[in-house]
């Protein structure tokens, strides 16, 4: 267990903190996934990242249990698919996860995917704050939501407390982010690496990394930080699952950050949330 290191977080809701750094958990499933979880929490990850699409919300209920790690001090988010658009379907939806992971309420609960063409987003997020309203969830967002989606849930009046995204050094997304900003949106960061993408070889990562003792990837992870993000960096190894936690202890300067985001390369999103779904 890390205890040398304070894990920061971020408010959500009144009384809810979101710990910035959560245990990705695509594509693991099954035994793989259950001891995934269980050693990150061991090692001092408070916040897990599922959804009801990796078919994996079984295996990280008994990470969790197998952790022995009080349910309340561990954050867990979850996402189901667009079939639950409806205020109905988003009660069910919960049930479902929450009956897999094996716990009475969620932390966070996530629209996976807009899906403008079924038009129903708008609903699923009603039906999220209903839940919330009723504390069976502690707080809800939604993930891949672009500007024009983010805008129609606001023009019914709903705050959107998150937004959960692809985002990475070289595919930041500057003006979804600007839109966060303006409006106040928390951003996560899916595929926080890159996905092993080629980025954590430049010299922008690299070089504070040498000066700092720490690896290209820890620095990556340390400026979605400095920026205020959530992330959800994926490792099913000890070593990486490790490193990944232990971005606390060490700051990039102001024209450190500066050189990672100019790496930015104006790559959209690998996969377009007006097109893709499930
Ligand atoms: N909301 C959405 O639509 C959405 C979409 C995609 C993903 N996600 C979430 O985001 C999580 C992370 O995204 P991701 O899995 O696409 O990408 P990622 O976390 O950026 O990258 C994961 C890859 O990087 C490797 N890795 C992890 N830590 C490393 C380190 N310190 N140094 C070098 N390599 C490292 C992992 O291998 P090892 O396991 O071998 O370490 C794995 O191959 C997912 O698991 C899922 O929970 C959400």
């Amino acid at each position: 267990m890390i205890t040398s290191m304070e894990i920061n977080s971020a408010p959500l809701a009144p009384g809810v903190q979101i710990p910035l750094i959560g245990l990705g958990t695509w594509p693991l499933r099954g035994e793989e996934a259950s001891r995934a979880v269980a050693h990150a929490l061991e090692l001092g990850y408070q916040h897990v990242d599922t959804a009801e699409n990796y078919q994996n919300e079984e295996a990280v209920g008994e990470g969790i249990r197998r952790s022995g790690i009080d349910r309340d001090d561990i954050f867990i988010t979850t996402k189901f698919n667009t079939e639950w658009h409806s205020r109905d379907g988003v009660r069910e939806a919960f049930a479902r996860s929450a009956r897999r992971l094996g716990v009475d309420y969620l932390d966070l609960l996530l629209v996976h995917w807009p899906n403008p063409q079924q038009g129903r987003f708008v609903e699923a997020c009603e039906g999220l704050q209903a839940l919330a309203d009723q504390g069976l969830i502690r707080s809800w967002g939604v993930s891949n939501f672009k500007p024009e989606h983010l805008d129609l849930v606001m023009d019914t009046g709903l705050r959107v407390p998150i937004n959960q995204v692809q985002i990475d050094p070289t595919t930041s997304q500057p003006e979804l982010l600007a839109y966060h900003r303006e409006h106040a949106i928390q951003t996560a960061a899916y595929s926080p690496l890159g996905r092993g993408a080629g980025f954590l070889d430049a010299p922008a990562l690299t070089v504070p990394a040498a000066e700092l003792g720490k690896t290209p990837a820890q620095v990556a992870l340390r400026w979605h930080m400095q920026h205020g993000r959530v992330a959800v960096p994926k490792s099913a190894d000890p070593t990486r699952q490790r490193q990944n936690l232990e971005v606390f202890d060490f700051a990039l300067t102001s024209k450190q950050m500066l050189a990672i985001d100019a790496l930015e390369s104006g790559a959209p999103a690998r996969l377009d949330s007006d097109v893709f779904f499930h």
